[in-house]
């Protein structure tokens, strides 16, 4: 299926109303981004050309000073027994009772998607920059990577865990002291379509700023 069948395929049950009337001036499938869990991902994962598209996605991040304050990890196919090996033993370093259902799940997390990019992110010394806007910059190019895979028509999640913050996990990525695996990218085709996600009111995340002070969205 190409990618503009696969959207075309997803676009009408993504159609879902808009609270604030900008539906018709965006298109739906960026509307109606939504999170797809692993176990809902499947083959195939997109195409090498695809891949780069999403990739390239990721390099439109705003980025103060050009820091490159993050990177991302391609996690190949040959890679990804031993990574899962590594998830459950962080699994059972934190909780050793972990049943054999938890372990598995851990398992499914490295193994099942069919592209899997760890994020992690860089932040640089400088001045004119603080921390918080570094890290911001690797959500800029998370989000862009998930927009892209929805754009092609795929799923998409990250997931972080306690995995993320286990030793072992970070070395074999190569996550450098004072940097932080911020999660793992799961994308694949949607072999089970999630229910929409429900989305805070716009008047929940937005006030104004007027001559009186700030005042409630309406
Ligand atoms: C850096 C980062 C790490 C995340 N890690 C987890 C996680 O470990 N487990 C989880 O359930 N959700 C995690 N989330 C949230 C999911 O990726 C997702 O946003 C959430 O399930 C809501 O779905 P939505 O994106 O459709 O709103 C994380 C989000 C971010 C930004």
């Amino acid at each position: 299926m190409s990618s503009s069948d696969r959207l075309a395929a997803t676009a009408d049950e993504n159609e879902i109303p808009s609270a604030t009337g900008t539906w018709s001036i965006l298109p739906s499938w960026l509307l109606n981004r939504r999170s797809v869990a692993v176990k809902r991902l499947g083959l195939p994962g997109p195409s090498a050309g695809e891949q780069d598209a999403i990739l390239s996605a990721a390099l439109t991040a705003p980025d103060h000073n050009a820091l490159r304050p993050w990177r991302l990890v391609l996690c190949r196919p040959e890679s990804r027994a031993q990574l899962a090996d590594l998830f459950v033993a962080a699994k059972l370093a934190l909780n050793p009772q972990a049943s054999a259902l938890e372990l598995e799940r851990e398992r499914e997390k490295a193994e099942r998607p069919p592209l899997l990019l760890a994020l992690i992110a860089a932040p640089k010394t400088d001045a004119r920059v603080p921390e918080a806007e570094q890290i911001a910059s690797a959500g800029a190019a998370l989000q862009s990577i998930l927009i892209a895979a929805q754009a092609l028509g795929y799923g998409a999640i990250i997931l972080s865990g306690s995995r993320c913050q286990a030793e072992p996990v970070k070395a074999a990525l190569g996550v450098a002291a004072g940097e932080y695996l911020l999660g793992f990218v799961s994308i694949g085709s949607i072999v089970d379509t999630p229910r929409l996600a429900s989305r805070p009111a716009l008047e929940d995340v937005l006030v104004h700023l007027g001559a009186a002070g700030l005042t409630p969205h309406e």
